[in-house]
């Protein structure tokens, strides 16, 4: 194991601990024990909802189908039983869980009585947008969060009710975005669409700035050509990985100041603009797999950059950082640069304008097919703590990186990339 594994271990530690902050979130520490720790995620971080369990119900009333612990009775289990019909819901029921069944339709005498729910989760059925009963949901006025990823939808829902925060959709056939779809979404922080067949002119007609509380946005793994216009001012999480956006127009993200992550790896990105990411919350900027030639401005609050997997020769550290101003130093921790065409390590210029690095990963570039140059890594370890400082050197003693075990580590990283779809 290298001293780079090493390192990025500590980073990874690092980011764990960042995260686990927010373990107040009621459905979110589910999907925190999922996440890939390989990778220093901050995309997951929207608080969810804390359901209040009200003690005053009669537990008795349960569909026949289903499962209600006495211990959480507000909440019905019906998933993962070969359903074809969405059961009756009895009233007191906050939290539904209709998950993988062979649900094909979402009719309204199911939900009649139903005015309680705050959570559904639809997800994994056979569900088709025209299958779903007019103003099922709208009727709904508690509800917060929205399961039907993994269905057959062709459209987004509509009407949906005012109340609602998550709308995850992700893993649908959905090529149809109208306008009037999102006015209701006022309170929705949170929209998943990834892996469906979203292009550019359906987003056209979106309006995303009517979802004036918006803080996530998934579209990777679509079929956008171009950024998605009109995204509201208060987006903090932009997910675009993995679909054919070939440029990013100049000033772009200027109406997006509060964005804390951009993701848009595996895409065709050539060149971006200089200043596109100059944003004074930026923490997370992901640009890896594309054909970028030149680097950028990096602003002072970017701690992760990855750029693996583009077409870079030179890194000019003074493009990155322009000027140092020492009281007010550039946040950047870790960068990635493997799969290039750098055919020199970067400046060490670079350890005065980015004084917190712990890494600068390499990794191979790819200079002609048969021409793999690999760079040793220079690790500035100044800011690293006491501790930190003396793992990362016993480590370096014990362990001499050779050339096919850094080889073995690219492909785990590759391996370990982590799906995009996180929330
Ligand atoms: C709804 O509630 C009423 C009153 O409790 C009950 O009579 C009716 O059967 C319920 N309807 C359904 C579909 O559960
Ligand atoms: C909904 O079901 C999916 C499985 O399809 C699961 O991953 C997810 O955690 C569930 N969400 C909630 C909020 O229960
Ligand atoms: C929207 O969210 C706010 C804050 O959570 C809440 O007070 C308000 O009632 C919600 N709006 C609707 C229509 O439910
Ligand atoms: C990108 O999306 C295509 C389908 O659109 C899929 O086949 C491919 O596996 C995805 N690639 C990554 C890296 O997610
Ligand atoms: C790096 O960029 C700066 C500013 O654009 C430029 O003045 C300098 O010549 C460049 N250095 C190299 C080695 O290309
Ligand atoms: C640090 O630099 C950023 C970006 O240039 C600027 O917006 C911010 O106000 C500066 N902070 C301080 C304390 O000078």
């Amino acid at each position: 194991m290298g001293i780079l594994k090493q390192l990025l271990t500590i980073l990874l530690l690092f980011g764990v601990t960042v995260f686990c902050q927010y373990e107040g979130d009621y459905f979110e520490n589910e999907y925190e024990n999922e996440i890939d720790n390989e990778y220093p995620s901050i995309f997951h971080h929207i608080p969810s909802v804390e359901y209040a369990i009200s003690h005053s119900v009669t537990p008795a009333e349960c569909a026949r189908e289903c499962f209600c612990p006495l211990t959480s009775p507000i909440t019905m289990y019906c998933d993962h039983r070969k359903l074809q019909r969405i059961p009756s819901i009895p009233s007191h029921i906050q939290q539904l869980h209709l998950e993988y069944n062979d649900i094909e339709a979402v009719p309204m005498e199911s939900f009649v009585n139903a005015t309680a729910l705050k959570e559904i989760n639809l997800s994994h059925n056979k569900i088709k947008s025209h299958m779903i009963d007019n103003g099922v949901f709208a009727k709904l006025s508690n509800l917060v969060q929205l399961h039907l990823e993994n269905n057959l939808l062709e459209e987004i829902p509509y009407p949906l009710p005012r109340s609602l925060e998550r709308l995850i959709l992700g893993f649908n056939q959905i090529t149809s975005l109208p306008n009037r779809a999102t006015e209701d979404l006022v309170n929705v922080t949170m929209l998943d669409l990834c892996n469906n067949c979203l292009e550019d002119s359906q987003l056209k007609e979106a309006h995303f700035s009517n979802m004036r509380n918006l803080m996530q946005i998934n579209l990777c793994n679509n079929r956008l050509q171009s950024m998605p216009p009109d995204l509201p001012i208060s987006l903090m999480y932009l997910s675009l990985e993995n679909n054919s956006i070939s440029s990013i127009p100049d000033n772009y993200f200027q109406k997006l100041p509060k964005l804390i992550a951009v993701r848009m790896s595996y895409n065709n990105l050539q060149d971006v603009p200089y200043n596109a990411f100059n944003l004074q919350n930026l923490v997370e900027l992901n640009l890896g797999h594309n054909k970028l030639k030149q680097i950028f401005y990096v602003p002072r609050s970017l701690q992760h950059l990855y750029i693996e997997d583009n077409d870079i020769e030179v890194i000019n550290v003074t493009q990155m950082c322009p000027s140092i101003d020492p009281l007010n130093l550039s946040h950047l921790t870790y960068i990635r640069v493997d799969q290039n065409k750098l055919t020199a390590p970067i400046s060490t210029y670079a350890f005065f304008c980015f004084p917190h690095i712990r890494s600068i990963y390499y990794g191979e570039q790819k200079i002609s097919a048969n021409q793999q140059t690999q760079l040793r890594t220079p690790v500035f370890r100044r800011y690293l703590t006491a501790e930190e400082y003396e793992e990362a050197e016993d480590d370096h003693e014990e362990h001499v990186p050779d050339h096919d075990q850094d080889h073995d580590h690219i492909e785990r990283e590759e391996d370990d990339y982590p799906d995009a779809y996180l929330y």
